[in-house]
């Protein structure tokens, strides 16, 4: 049963040349590799999993299954509680550790093509980070190792090889990862049953119930080389927007459809909601704790409550704020989580309640808002549901009485901010200007590079910094939703673009943050500490085919 007799010597060779320390010890056929020597040999762990990235069928509408990528995962040491698989789901197993853990995760790659695992918004080493530039082929492992240093909050993990990570995150691969500590466990917040993770993402089918995405991607495509998904760079051989379309490179990955889809973002037409497609939750007349995660590709949500109640706000993506905040609606962007108290004690039994994503504008630009949601729509792989529109994402049901119930902390948590005056660069903050040309995307006119890193993407360890993205590609500009790894920061200054009136409400920029949504035309400031890691960690846009078509850089932390 266990998949390490499968890994051959020459695998565990295969990592250790790719330069990584602390992978691949412990194994049945570990003994004799000289390059063991790594932090393994003096991290202890008090929690140790596998996690494999295998393909899986997965029956989600009545008739053929769906072939998909999954995570199994299970646990080799510690708390057997550190893994709760989801039947039915293809969604991987939430990981619950606690902070200060030493963590052990041995991943393993069942797919057919390179992957890693990222622990997003987790601050670890950049070796343990899953940086693409430490992918591992098929059959191979890597070891991953770090204390959870993170406060309690609703977290994920998802793969982040290089061009690859929209495609394999679409198939299935992604899971929450949740750190509780000990100020989160000395409060009365709703735990066992009222804790609720709601992972929304969206998708599309095809009549024999197979995922669609960009021609040639998932489990099903094998070995044809054609139909393969090429590089990113090897799409682009044309010069601006109709030359690159019209190029023969991006013809042969699948036609304009596909390089609309990868331009602009996946949108799919069928909601899923903790990876399955029935969006019915039973609930209890009691408080809920409502964790909930834009795992979508692409796809930004307006959330609200279709009878116009207030969404009460008590975490973000970097855990509780400091206190609750009411909202009538909240933005999520690709990546972000919004924390919810959502109490259902005074409802009658019966009452169903839907979550909304409300319409708004801008999400395409402005250009494309005014060419219609149906032109983009059917450019983008027939979607019909457009970004922005109405449409209902899950409706709770209060089926059942509860016993006892909750108030709602009017004090969460405790919490110590940089300050803006404490940032070494507040005179001149680092900028980052969205860009678009030769049909990929990047910052400041830099695509990804597996290494590189340009002069002003170096900072020091130990200091803190603001960094601005501002959001203005010419003709091109779209919403972005940016994403910085190793980091939870803070949000100072937001300068609304022409035209966001719809959206502007729905930000939570009072708590951690590690993702931030970016409309048309915004400025908006981050400020950040450089702590504990020196190394070379990734910052990008977390729509995660803008993050293959190159809007991703390095930035580099110095001792
Ligand atoms: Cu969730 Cu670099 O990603
Ligand atoms: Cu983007």
């Amino acid at each position: 049963m266990t998949n390490h007799e499968s890994l051959t010597r020459r695998d565990f060779m295969n990592g250790v040349g790719m330069g990584t320390a602390a992978l691949l010890a412990g194994l049945p056929q570990a003994e004799a590799a000289p390059a063991m020597q790594s932090a393994s040999d003096t991290f202890e762990p008090d929690v140790a999993l596998e996690l494999i990235a295998l393909p899986r069928s997965v029956s989600l509408r009545p008739g053929r299954a769906t072939s998909l990528w999954s995570y199994q995962s299970r646990v080799l040491k510690g708390d057997p509680a550190s893994v709760q698989a989801l039947p039915d789901s293809y969604l991987g197993p939430i990981l619950r550790l606690r902070r200060g853990q030493k963590v052990r995760i041995d991943f393993i790659n069942r797919l057919d093509q390179p992957s890693t695992v990222h622990w997003h918004g987790l601050h670890v080493p950049d070796t343990m980070d899953g940086h693409p530039r430490f992918a591992i082929g098929p059959g191979e492992l890597y070891r991953y190792e770090f204390e959870v240093r993170n406060r309690a909050g609703t977290y994920w993990y998802h793969p982040h090889p290089h061009g690859h990570t929209g495609e394999q995150v679409y198939f299935g691969l992604a899971g929450l990862l949740l750190v509780s500590d000990e100020e989160e466990q000395a409060l009365p917040l709703p735990r066992g049953q009222y804790d609720l993770p709601i992972v929304i993402q969206d998708r599309s089918f095809d009549d024999g119930n197979q995922l669609r995405y960009l021609s040639g991607t998932g489990p099903t495509a094998r070995g044809d080389a054609s139909g393969a998904p090429s590089a990113p760079g090897n799409t682009m051989g044309g010069r601006g927007m109709m030359g690159g379309m019209m190029s023969r490179g991006a013809m042969m990955s699948g036609g304009m459809g596909d390089m609309m889809t990868r331009m602009m973002g996946f949108l799919g037409d069928t909601i899923l909601v903790n990876g399955r497609p029935e969006s019915l939750i039973e609930v209890a007349t009691h408080p809920y704790r409502l964790r909930i995660l834009n795992g979508s590709n692409s796809r930004i949500y307006k959330l609200a409550w279709q009878d116009g109640r207030p969404l009460t706000v008590i975490g973000t993506d970097g855990g509780l704020l400091e206190r609750p905040v009411h909202k009538d609606y909240v933005m999520l962007a690709p990546a972000e989580r919004v924390e919810l108290w959502a109490d259902f004690s005074k409802d009658d039994l019966g009452t169903q309640l839907t979550m909304m994503s409300l319409a708004f504008e801008g999400a395409m630009g402005r250009m494309m808002d005014m060419m219609g949601g149906s032109f983009m729509g059917g450019a983008m792989g027939g979607s019909s549901l457009a970004a922005g529109v109405r449409f209902p994402i899950f409706t709770v049901k209060v089926a059942r009485k509860a016993n006892g119930s909750l108030e709602l902390p009017d004090r969460l948590s405790a919490i110590s901010w940089p300050r803006l005056q404490d940032a070494v660069n507040r005179a001149k903050p680092r900028t980052f200007r969205i860009t678009m040309a030769q049909m990929q995307w990047g910052f400041n006119g830099r695509s990804f590079e597996m290494t590189a890193v340009a002069p002003n993407e170096v900072v020091k360890l130990r200091t803190t910094e603001v960094w601005e993205f501002a959001n203005d590609s010419g003709m091109m500009t779209m919403a972005h939703a940016i994403h910085v790894h190793d980091q939870q920061f803070q949000v100072p200054e937001r300068r609304h673009g022409m035209g966001n009136n719809r959206v502007r409400d729905g930000y939570v920029d009072q708590g951690w943050k590690d993702t931030v949504l970016v409309m048309p035309g915004d400025r908006v400031k981050l400020l950040m500490r450089f702590a504990d890691y020196p190394g070379l960690y990734l910052y990008h846009c977390h729509m995660l085919e803008h993050e293959d078509l190159g809007l991703m850089r390095n930035y580099r932390i110095e001792a």
